[in-house]
């Protein structure tokens, strides 16, 4: 166990972003029930998520993580999971060829309900009202009575959680991912555009090599890993009554972990090193990511690596830059040097959607010209430091909406009011989901004929 750590230590310290609820008697007792309840996930799951990402560490595989900025009790159904989730597993076999390496599959879902807010109180016209933080803390109705924090939403996102997680877990482990279905993932809307051509062909290619590798005697009913998949959860651990309530000892190491999701990151807000977020998280042994953003610096970050991870162990620590794609140039290359002059474990993941949120037509937008800017320029810095971009962290849904603007099938400012769903930030659609996967996916390629030739050159 972390010296000095408890899963209460964190109470001790001071925390931001934390609601006010107005009573402690009732929060105290929901604690309780969520504290009787089953873990969500296992704690040998989240080591073998930890596993996966010390691959991506060294290069040999590379993650993908991704889903809705927050999770909503109203938007809960199978359909919205399934089509996430075909999305997802369409990217995924993008990436997975276009690298040539294993992707590691994290999901922000099942889970991802507590909001980090830039102001405490929102304003329309001359009323104003505590901030919407999640649905698993109060309501986003713009009402006095759904802003007041409630602890019953704690047990509704656990049991939300659960429902979504027995549905992933069918999915991935019951043949919805087996790859002869890859011509079957595309949804019908975005069956006409662009990356559905694209992505056809991709799809004949596997099926091709899957004809190969069954007459070779390798076919999805003898293979799992052709017929399965490992998908893994992840949400912000900002709301620490809750973690600590779902915090369990493993019963095989003794060590704690959170049962709330096998990965859990610290948001950009939160990262003080004294502070209760952190202090959390070092006790528990999941893999943890950590948001970095402009504010971070290089003393600051190592002082994190060192509380984190102090075992420097690899895929216990991911850092997530979100830096906006015009100051990645200038803040991300002194961390890097950083980091791999001190001789950190750690992956390096790119969040391009936090640092590129803008204001058009009267709502939160993102281009996608800077999402792909920020996702290019945090490969360039890796590609000239000589070090590893491990992966990508996105906003996304598989739901047709106009969230984000731009991509292939350009959403223009004036669609924004369309379909924008979003309970929190804009979230690529699926179309445009697809579009970044494929242009990661070049960008990979290419990276990887580069080592080859300059190995071969060597
Ligand atoms: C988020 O991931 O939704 C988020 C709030 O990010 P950040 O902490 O990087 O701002
Ligand atoms: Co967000």
């Amino acid at each position: 166990m972390a010296k000095n750590w408890s899963p209460d230590s964190w109470r001790s310290k001071p925390a931001l972003q934390m609601p006010n609820y107005p009573d402690q008697a009732a929060l105290e007792a929901t604690e309780a029930r969520l504290a009787s309840f089953p873990p969500l996930v296992f704690a040998g799951e989240a080591r073998a998520l930890k596993d996966h990402l010390a691959r991506v560490c060294k290069g040999e595989a590379f993650l993908l993580q991704g889903g809705d900025c927050a999770e909503s009790f109203a938007e809960h159904g199978a359909d919205n999971i399934r089509d996430f989730f075909r999305v997802f597993l369409q990217m995924a076999a993008v990436l997975t060829f276009g690298a040539s390496k294993p992707v590691v599959k994290v999901g922000r879902i099942a889970g991802q309900f507590a909001k980090p807010r830039s102001a405490d109180m929102e304003t329309k016209g001359e009323e104003s009202l505590p901030s919407y933080r999640g649905d698993v803390v109060n309501g986003i109705e713009f009402t006095a009575d759904a802003r007041i924090p409630d602890p019953e939403r704690q047990i509704m996102a656990y049991r939300q959680s659960a429902a979504t997680l027995n549905l992933i877990r069918a999915f991935a482990q019951g043949g919805y991912a087996n790859l002869n279905h890859v011509h079957e993932w595309t949804l019908d809307f975005v069956k006409n555009s662009p990356q559905a051509e694209r992505y056809e062909e991709l799809a004949s290619r596997i099926t091709e090599t899957l004809g190969f590798m069954r007459a070779v005697g390798m076919d999805p009913e003898n293979n799992p890993k052709l017929r399965e998949t490992d998908f893994y959860t992840s949400h912000e651990a900002l709301l620490l009554g809750y973690e600590q309530a779902l915090t369990r000892e493993d019963s095989i190491s003794g060590d704690p972990f959170a049962t709330s999701g096998h990965m859990i990151w610290i948001g950009d807000r939160t990262r003080q090193p004294d502070h209760g977020h952190v202090e959390y998280c070092r006790g528990v042994k999941n893999p943890i990511g950590l948001k970095c953003g402009p504010s971070t610096t290089v003393d600051g970050l190592l002082e994190l690596c060192d509380i984190l991870s102090p075992d420097n162990e690899p895929g216990r620590l991911t850092l997530i830059a979100r830096f906006g794609h015009d100051k990645v140039q200038e803040h991300l290359p002194e961390l890097v040097r950083a980091i791999k002059r001190e001789g950190k474990n750690v992956v390096w993941s790119c969040d391009p959607m936090h640092g590129n949120t803008i204001s058009a037509a009267g709502y939160k937008t993102r281009p996608f010209d800077y999402v792909m800017g920020e996702v290019n320029s945090f490969f360039d810095v890796h590609d000239a430091e000589g070090t590893i971009a491990g992966g990508v962290h996105v906003e996304m849904t598989g739901k047709d909406v106009t969230e984000c603007t731009g991509g292939a099938r350009a959403v223009t400012d004036d669609d924004l009011g369309s379909r924008y769903h979003t309970h929190c930030d804009p979230r690529l659609n699926a179309d445009q989901s697809l579009e970044l996967a494929f242009l990661l996916a070049d960008r990979l390629k290419k990276a990887k004929q580069g080592t080859t030739s300059q190995s071969k050159a060597a």
